[in-house]
């Protein structure tokens, strides 16, 4: 039986990357509304010349070896932690974000770093002119040496150069200006995007050369180059922060070298992005001390904890049902709190609004935050502010009871280190001690919601 040969081109769903082999009108995966849009598969990217055709052949593991050192460090710490350790020869990173919040700065400031290790940098870039480039280098303090500057968009005429000159690392600032003289459609649409990247994952991987590539998101993350691009590259990190707000939070989405987990703080200031070095301190700056609706409580981002407030306010209804706002926690983790509240203790929410906000533009996933979420909503709800000094720690059930969390010992450490002196915890931590920190139990959530608010006129409804 002969094989049919593997078609030239795939059909890709812009929102979620999906491939089909066939043309299937809408994307099956996630239903999205955009139709499939034509663009060369994967498996069948045509070899440029420059590529010697390497034949593949069967090797045993345990017969592969691998440089441990041969990561290149960022030059940021933090950077590297959220890498897994550094950039690896040979791998595509893309540092995705909304337009203006720092990328280019960001990657300049890389290129920089490795710079004063003797090796060579190529930043290509096709949204700004060398003289833009030389200004924002001067603005950092960058004197540029190892740093070469490429004002190219065609990725034929850049591995060209880069063929040229091998670099150690390559800075493709935006994905979203590549285009391929094989495909005649606009830069940015999916099909170049994706036929551009190809070219240089397979440059790459040959040469053995990391390429960081900047890639444009909107607020919901809807622009397909990025999201396309996520199954394509090694590694997706995003930059997030408020353009207002000086804090930027780089965290993984993707990596195929380290964990999705990791996060790292960064501040815009005058000379660029500065790596913050103990971000409990910093996401706990200005905060109140005995503000209504605010509670803290250390999380773990990864590698470390840290400790977050998050802040609640409810406000009566207007509309015809009440409305769950959430910023930095998952929406259905909001209702889900709000409606044990109402049920399990009788904490009126039904008529009113409810918002919440991780302060410092972090996002937690982390169901050890449940606790701390009812007793912000608690605090505001009744006007009484947590007790000073506390944290709350423990997954909130169904039913009201309070859950264990994992790295119990970190988080408490954490919170030690950082001046709380007492902490509510689900009853089964109830072996745990710790120097400074007085050890708070309760069973549920109610119980929780009377040891934690600042309670003088005792007994009020609880
Ligand atoms: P930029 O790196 O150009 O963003 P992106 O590439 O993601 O579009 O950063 C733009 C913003 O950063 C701009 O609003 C100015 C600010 N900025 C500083 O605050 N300090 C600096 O040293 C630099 C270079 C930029
Ligand atoms: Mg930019």
């Amino acid at each position: 039986m002969t094989r049919k040969p593997f078609g030239r081109n795939g059909f890709f769903c812009s929102d979620c990357g999906y491939e089909s082999l066939k043309w299937m009108g809408f994307c099956s995966s996630c239903h999205s509304n955009q139709p499939l849009v034509e663009a060369p598969s994967r498996s069948s990217s045509n070899r440029k010349g420059w590529i010697n055709p390497v034949s593949s052949s069967l090797k045993e593991l345990v017969s592969i070896s691998y440089d441990i050192g041969s990561r290149i460090s960022s030059g940021f710490q933090e950077l590297d932690r959220v890498l897994g350790g550094g950039i690896v020869p040979g791998s595509i990173i893309l540092v995705a974000g909304e337009p203006g919040i720092g990328k280019s700065t960001l990657l300049l400031q890389i290129a920089h770093q490795i710079s004063l290790t003797k090796r060579t940098i190529t930043y290509i870039s096709g949204e700004e002119s060398d003289h833009q480039i030389k200004l924002r280098a001067d603005r950092l303090g960058i004197s540029g040496k190892n740093v070469f500057l490429l004002t190219e968009t065609n990725v034929e005429t850049i591995v060209e150069h880069l063929e040229a000159t091998l670099p150690s690392l390559v800075i493709i600032d935006s994905v979203q200006t590549l285009s391929s003289s094989d495909i005649g459609l606009a830069p940015g649409s999916i099909t170049q995007v994706r036929t551009s990247v190809l070219t240089l994952l397979e440059w790459a991987k040959i040469r053995n050369i990391p390429i960081l590539l900047s890639g444009h998101v909107t607020k919901d993350g809807t622009i397909a180059g990025p999201r396309v691009l996520e199954h394509m590259v090694d590694a997706v990190l995003y930059l997030e922060g408020e353009p207002l707000n000086a804090n930027r939070i780089v965290h993984s989405q993707k990596n195929r070298f380290g964990s999705t987990n990791e996060v790292a703080m960064f501040s815009m200031e005058s000379h660029g992005l500065k790596e913050i070095v103990d971000p409990s301190q910093t996401l706990l700056a200005n905060r109140s001390l005995d503000a209504v609706g605010s509670s803290v409580v250390p999380t773990i981002g990864g590698s470390r904890p840290l400790m977050v407030e998050i802040q609640a306010l409810t406000s009566p209804t207007y509309g015809p049902s009440p409305r769950r706002t959430a910023n930095g926690i998952d929406l259905s983790r909001l209702v889900m709190i709000t409606t044990v509240l109402t049920q399990r203790s009788h904490l009126n929410l039904g008529n009113r609004d409810v918002t919440v906000n991780v302060a410092g533009g972090l996002r937690i996933a982390d169901p050890g935050c449940d606790l701390a979420l009812a007793l912000a909503i608690a605090s505001c709800s009744k006007d009484l502010p947590i007790k000073q000094g506390l944290v709350a720690i423990g997954e909130v059930g169904l039913s009201g009871e309070l859950r264990p969390v994992s790295q119990l010992n970190r988080r408490l450490q954490e919170a030690s280190r950082l001046g709380f002196t007492s902490c509510i915890l689900p009853m089964s931590a109830k072996h745990h001690k710790i120097q400074g920190l007085n050890l708070l139990f309760a069973t549920t959530i109610s119980m929780a919601i009377k040891i934690g608010l600042n309670n003088h006129t005792e007994n009020r409804t609880l």
